[in-house]
């Protein structure tokens, strides 16, 4: 009998665990990515008839730009060739001698040893801040910034400060500011350029000044060089190749440049100077762990760093005329401000909000009237009462003159 009554209550105790929602961890509160996020709020739209379009992702091939037939060439054959096994957790040999071999002819020299492929830029972010926090760790990010940093910073349970940039002076980071913020935890600053999501481009000076901080305060930097190939006006040189010594780990990927995100394949590479040796085992030994990234796709590397780049003259040519008609177009609005873009493909205006409302408000709504996607700045870090928003202006001109008139008379009645 008081074996039944125990066997009763355990079953009753199982029942009524089965019935209680399983904790997640805490991080997970602070984890936040608002370009897919908002995705939920898109899809209630659509559902309801309305056409949206998506300007929240930047994914040229979503808006009908190719990927490179000689690298689609390579993934082939090297399925083909029977390279559908694990491969070494680095990354193939030939890959990341493409990519130590770029790195030097854009002035940076670097070995293969000190390059990582991994499933992405993002995977490859991932990597390196975990191999440099742990959860006293601060790291200096922009503001407004890409939000994987912030994202993965909370994952790790570390911090995030953000430093200034500035609209006013074509979103350059704020060095004052930057100084004022480091503390004896501070473990490394971020720096993304051309940037994510303001469109910026650093002048030399600023650059320098940004290694020379690093350097007064012994912080390696964690250069996002993803839009390197898409300045306008030609390639920007790679941060590291303004101090060869200096404790830079850049990151790339076949995403932006190459036309091919959805192959989740980029890279790290590691400075030359002896102080990130540690950096890199630790790194080595993080990608040990997840075994490696697609090796298909690494065949992709060699073809895309050696092989025919023209793609990247049109792509650009493209990405101009766009960022010239956004600038314009926003501008014209009553009370938008907006620089216009030299690099990549995201703009930032800000919203003349009306007192009490928020970004997030401006962006839900024009969703709403409208079926455009975008992204509020709060989502980048920024304050929501300023009223920034990101725009991709990835789409064709004709269809971005189109957006800019459903924004034009949703704006000028939001913000009456
Ligand atoms: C600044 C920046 N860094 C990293 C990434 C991630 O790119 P990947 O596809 O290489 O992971 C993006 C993607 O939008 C980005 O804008």
């Amino acid at each position: 009998m008081e074996g039944r009554t125990l066997h009763a209550l355990g079953y009753n105790l199982a029942v009524s665990l089965t019935q209680t929602s399983i904790p997640v961890s805490p991080r997970i509160g602070r984890f936040s990515y608002a370009i897919r996020n908002i995705v939920v709020e898109a899809q209630r739209v659509e559902a309801a008839g309305m056409n949206v379009r998506y300007l929240n992702v930047g994914d040229p091939v979503a808006f009908g730009f190719q990927t490179p037939a000689h690298l689609m060439t390579a993934v082939e054959r090297a399925i083909r060739d029977g390279h559908n096994g694990y491969g070494p957790s680095a990354g193939i040999l030939s890959a990341r001698e493409a990519v130590a071999a770029e790195e030097n002819e854009k002035g940076w020299p670097i070995s293969p040893d000190r390059v990582f492929i991994a499933s992405g830029t993002s995977e490859a972010i991932e990597l390196a801040l975990t191999a440099l926090l742990d959860e006293h760790g601060e790291v200096l990010v922009p503001n407004p910034t890409y939000p994987l940093y912030t994202a993965v910073i909370a994952k790790i349970g570390a911090r995030a400060k953000y430093y200034r940039t500035d609209p006013a002076r074509g979103w350059i980071p704020d060095l004052d500011h930057l100084d004022s913020l480091v503390t004896p935890n501070t473990r490394a600053l971020v720096v993304i350029d051309p940037n994510n999501p303001t469109g910026a481009q650093y002048p030399t000076a600023v650059r320098k000044a940004l290694l020379e901080f690093a350097d007064r305060h012994g912080l390696p930097i964690l250069a996002d060089e993803v839009y390197g190939d898409l300045g306008y006006e030609g390639r920007v040189a790679p941060l590291g190749s303004l101090d060869l010594d200096a404790p830079v780990l850049s990151f790339s990927s076949l995403s932006k440049a190459y036309l091919a995100p959805g192959w989740r394949t980029g890279w790290v590479s590691i400075g030359r100077t002896p102080r990130l040796d540690e950096v890199a085992t630790a790194i080595r030994k993080l990608a040990d762990g997840r075994l490696c990234s697609t090796i298909p796709m690494q065949y992709a590397v060699t073809a895309a760093l050696t092989g025919d780049k023209s793609h990247q003259v049109s792509f650009r040519a493209a990405l101009k005329e766009r960022a010239t008609l956004t600038g314009e177009r926003l501008r014209a609005m009553p009370g938008v401000t907006c620089m216009t873009p030299t690099a990549g493909f995201y703009a930032m205006p800000r919203i003349p909000l009306p007192p009490g409302k928020t970004d997030e408000d401006y962006v839900l709504g024009l969703l709403r009237a409208t079926g455009v996607l975008c992204v509020y700045g709060s989502g980048f870090g920024l304050p929501a009462e300023d009223g920034y928003m990101r725009i991709v202006f990835l789409a064709s001109p004709d269809e971005l003159n189109d957006v800019y008139r459903l924004m034009a008379d949703f704006t000028a009645d939001f913000c009456r």
